[in-house]
């Protein structure tokens, strides 16, 4: 698939300008694109309780969510057997400031981006797109989870 960077970035900075941060200043958009083609975005919302913002990649993975699977498919009747659909999935994302200009996503946010994309999710930055892995080497993830859990 290709990636138009432009586009994204554009996105990105649209979404910033819906941005509500009256209290650090600083705008934040986040723009992904999906596995099924779609592009979705989220901005940071802050709060007079500073510890309830939500950072922009969290709206961003909330919409990937609400978007659904990234093949739609025909309502079929359910059935007890029926499997819910893939978990929709990110390709690429950009971030960045109400400048306009790329900004790396903070720490938990890697984090969120890792299950919403995996370690090759591709990462805007000022020296053009990175994987994640890159960004957040040696991960957990769902898969040390499951290995490690304890179970009674
Ligand atoms: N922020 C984000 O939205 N994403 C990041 O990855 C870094 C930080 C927001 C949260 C807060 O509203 C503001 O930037 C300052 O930290």
């Amino acid at each position: 698939m290709s990636i138009d960077w432009p586009l994204l970035r554009a996105a990105a900075a649209t979404v910033a300008g819906q941005a509500y941060a009256p209290y650090s200043g600083l705008r934040v958009g986040a723009a992904g694109l999906t596995s099924g083609g779609r592009i979705i975005a989220g901005c940071n919302v802050e709060n007079a309780s500073y510890g309830l913002t939500l950072c922009a990649e969290c709206g961003l993975v909330s919409a990937l969510h609400g978007a659904g699977a990234a093949t739609p498919v025909t309502p079929a009747p359910a059935t007890a057997t029926a499997t819910p659909p893939d978990p929709p999935a990110l390709v690429a994302v950009s971030i960045v400031a109400g400048d306009g200009a790329p900004l790396l996503p903070c720490g938990r946010c890697r984090q969120l981006l890792l299950e919403a994309g995996g370690p090759a999710l591709l990462v805007d930055t000022a020296q053009g797109p990175v994987e994640l892995d890159r960004l957040l080497p040696a991960a957990f993830s769902g898969t040390d989870l499951a290995a490690r859990r304890e179970t009674t």
